[in-house]
């Protein structure tokens, strides 16, 4: 049997052939043939013997491909990217490099992850206002209702998902850019979930500070982070973690030297696992290798489910029509975590989606997925509802 060019991709993701694999938004599969570059580059470092100069320092080298690689990917200057381990690394240059004052005020949403949770309930026990508009469904009315948050008091910065990781739900990035500036607010979107589910235009957008990964939708080993910094915003960020690499040192306090141009470099330090970042390049060319457009297929599969499980008696869909792979619902009368476990024992990996307003799954559907993932998890989904 011939096989169709995207059954051919499924093949580079391993973990397609055990289970029901819908579960990238929380973290990425690394397609094959990255994986064995990656690994190679890996036993090379090894076997090279990394602390030689020559090793070490010839792979954070080819980072500055990498880093180029991906700027272009992003839509962003190569110069306003810094790579970190994470996300949340991220978030935490930019909150805690901003050096708000104690009468600052930061509007998010009911819908943030723990990685920007955390450094807010940090500030707010500082005494900094944090304010919550919900997410809802994105989109112009989510501008809206931030901008109407904004009008109510004298606002510093908008901290928030620009793709909700509960239910994918979306808003325009550049809108909304343009509304906080109007009223002298920076903008910080966390953009974990969109990297590799909808492309981005950094630049374009506006936004002041944007932190990302490529762990998750792009297939990047873990350990891939970012920050996009427009260069207006990355000059009012204090460096908060800062040493070797940054600069150079034989001794304090005269012989410091900046040895980082002022570009985003200069909020790395230390020993890095540059190979992955050097991965994480890879996955670009990857990508332009498929044989189609992983954007429009996996919004496919993922209208596909969504449509098919608003027709699951006892199932109520949360996620509005996917921009990109994650579609959301709640089972009536069962806790979502019960409907994840049960998924789970079905041989269906999904995610529980736990919040005042919403308990549910999520299912993150990405290209590498297909119409039988779907009709499986579809069809799974229908027997926990109609199970007691
Ligand atoms: C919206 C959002 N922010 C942050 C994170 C954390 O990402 P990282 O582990 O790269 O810090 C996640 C991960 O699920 C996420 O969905």
């Amino acid at each position: 049997m011939e096989l169709d060019n995207w059954t051919a991709v499924r093949r580079d993701f391993p973990c397609t052939d055990a289970r029901v694999f819908l579960n990238t938004g929380t973290l990425g599969p690394v397609a094959t043939p990255v994986m064995e570059r990656y690994l190679a580059s890996m036993r090379q470092w090894n076997a090279t013997g990394p602390g030689s100069s020559d090793v070490y320092i010839g792979w954070r080298n080819r980072v500055e491909t990498a880093r180029a690689t991906l700027a272009a990917a992003l839509g962003s200057g190569a110069d306003s990217l810094s790579l970190f381990g994470n996300v949340t690394d991220a978030i935490n240059v930019v909150l805690v490099g901003l050096g708000l004052p104690d009468d600052a005020r930061i509007i998010t949403t009911d819908e943030e992850h723990g990685a920007l949770v955390g450094p807010l309930t940090q500030l707010a026990q500082r005494g900094i206002t944090v304010d919550v508009v919900p997410f809802g469904q994105g989109g112009p009315e989510l501008v809206a209702r931030l901008a109407a948050a904004m009008d109510q008091a004298p606002t510093t910065l908008l901290a928030l998902s620009h793709m909700s990781c509960e239910t994918g739900a979306v808003f325009d990035a550049q809108a909304l850019a343009a509304e906080a500036h109007r009223r002298g607010v920076l903008v910080m979107l966390d953009g974990a979930q969109t990297p590799g589910q909808m492309p981005l235009a950094l630049d374009a957008w506006g936004v002041d500070f944007y932190p990302f990964n490529g762990h998750k939708w792009m297939g990047a080993p873990p350990g891939c982070g970012g920050l996009y910094a427009a260069p207006s915003a990355a000059a009012r960020l204090a460096l908060t973690y800062t040493g070797d690499g940054a600069g150079w040192s034989s001794g304090y306090p005269a012989s410091w030297t900046e040895t980082r141009p002022a570009d985003g470099r200069r909020f790395e330090y230390g020993t890095r696992n540059w190979p992955a970042w050097v991965a994480w390049g890879d996955v670009v060319a990857y990508r332009a290798s498929l044989p189609g457009d992983p954007y429009a297929r996996q919004r496919a599969l993922a209208s596909s489910l969504r449509a098919a499980l608003a027709e699951v008696p006892g199932v109520a869909v949360r996620s509005p029509e996917p921009v990109g792979g994650i579609v959301t619902v709640s089972v009536d009368g069962k806790a979502g975590d019960r409907v994840y476990q049960q998924l789970l024992a079905a041989g269906v990996v999904g995610r529980r989606v736990l919040r005042p307003h919403m308990d549910g799954v999520r299912f993150s559907v990405a290209y590498f997925n297909n119409e039988e993932d779907v009709a499986r998890a579809c069809a799974a989904v229908a027997q926990v509802a109609a199970s007691r």
